[in-house]
């Protein structure tokens, strides 16, 4: 038996009959849309995340996108964030009209570098938009220094984060607005797509429930047009059932961590993921570094065991974003990542046998690189002898 990268048949399992009533109840009350659980649940995760309001959407691209609206941002704006992430950090950016603006990230945490923030600061900046990857947040409070420094808004890209914490703060409570995907393989997953805006702003959220319902301040009178980008019912009734075991989740990923970083301590070649002082991770992935990446992931594979690339090419590269005028070597943390990075299963029903299965592929396949370099076989030999 293989190690999957990600299980979310066991967590079904483990929650089937209230995720089943939830869903059976939405389809009795035939309320689909905007509806008795979407407010529910809007209540519920702010009062999680330690926010006045929360605002469900249809994804988190759009929770991003619609905040930036909500904000004003705009053509002729520029909003500064990070290349190492998901595309959907920038696509929701330039889709506003704005310009995205990179720095690199800090090699530790691989989080934005928040000593190269005020260097891409000028009168056309608008936001800073930390990204909390892999499920630790980045450093806040020197971002909300400058923030308020140059009056900008911060705009929390909480996609990986739900329920980690800095100093003692939820990701996505720290800065003006934190926005939340509830994609299925994220820690607190829809069985769908899914959003959420949090924020302490009034204006704010009231500006995000308008852009997400046609622009309306109240049925049929619109002050914008506005996007058709909700959360629905039957979503937030599954969402609803799994925010109340979310902590619970977290800490089993950060137990399996633990195993992780034990078995591991001693591979050389591997580099363990960080963890900041001021950190609480809910490790969404867990992302090791070597220097064999593309190798390595090969043989787990062969093995059976998933594993992913989170992500293979910084977006400054990326031919979609060849018109900002970026190049290789512009930000040589995240393209170091980008070559060495590889998340390792993890999930919260990860058993330890697994994680020792996973880890016993890599100690296997560095011990046969030794294998290989002492006696100069070649890698065709090998795998002809069944060693590769
Ligand atoms: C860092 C980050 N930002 C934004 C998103 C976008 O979320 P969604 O897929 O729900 O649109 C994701 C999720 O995939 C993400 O990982």
């Amino acid at each position: 038996m293989g190690v999957p990268f990600l299980d979310l048949k066991q967590q079904y399992r483990s929650i089937k009959d209230e995720v089943d009533a939830g869903i059976r109840q939405v389809m009795d009350s035939c309320r689909f849309v905007l509806g008795e659980n979407v407010r529910s649940f809007e209540k519920e995760f702010a009062s999680f995340c330690g926010t006045e309001y929360a605002v469900g959407v249809a994804n988190g691209t759009d929770a991003l996108r619609l905040t930036l609206l909500a904000c004003g941002i705009g053509k002729g704006n520029e909003v500064i964030t990070v290349p190492n992430t998901f595309i959907a950090t920038t696509g929701a950016i330039s889709q506003t009209g704005a310009k995205i603006v990179f720095v690199d990230v800090n090699s530790s945490t691989y989080n934005i570098d928040v000593s190269q923030i005020e260097g891409a600061i000028n009168e056309r900046t608008r936001v800073i938009l930390p990204v909390h990857l892999f499920g630790q947040p980045a450093d806040m409070d020197p971002i909300m220094e400058v923030a308020r420094k140059y009056n900008l808004e911060v705009i929390e890209d909480a996609c990986q984060a739900h329920g980690a914490e800095y100093k003692g703060k939820k990701a996505g409570s720290i800065g003006d607005v934190g926005c939340f995907s509830f994609y299925p393989s994220k820690n607190l997953g829809a069985f769908g797509d899914g959003g959420m805006v949090v924020t302490n702003s009034d204006e704010i959220a009231q500006r995000v429930r308008m852009f997400r319902d046609y622009g309306q301040i109240k049925k049929y009178e619109h002050l914008v047009e506005g996007y058709n980008s909700r959360l629905d019912e039957i979503q937030a009734a599954i969402l609803r059932v799994k925010l109340k075991k979310l902590n619970e989740w977290n800490n089993l990923r950060r137990g399996n961590t633990s195993i992780y970083d034990e078995l591991l301590k001693d591979v050389d070649e591997v580099i363990t993921p960080s963890k900041a002082e001021y950190a609480k991770h809910v490790y969404h992935l867990y992302v090791i570094r070597t220097k064999k990446r593309d190798k390595l992931q090969e043989w787990l594979k062969s093995k059976g065991i998933g594993t992913g690339l989170h992500y293979p090419v910084p977006l400054h590269l990326q031919k979609v974003y060849e018109y900002l005028g970026y190049k290789e070597g512009d930000f040589p943390v995240t393209e170091k990542c980008a070559k060495e990075i590889l998340s390792l299963p993890m999930f919260p029903e990860l058993t330890k046998a697994q994680i020792e299965k996973a880890v016993t592929g890599i100690k296997a396949f560095f011990a046969k690189r030794h294998l290989f370099v002492k006696s100069r076989t070649t890698d065709d030999e090998l795998y002809n002898r069944g060693i590769r």
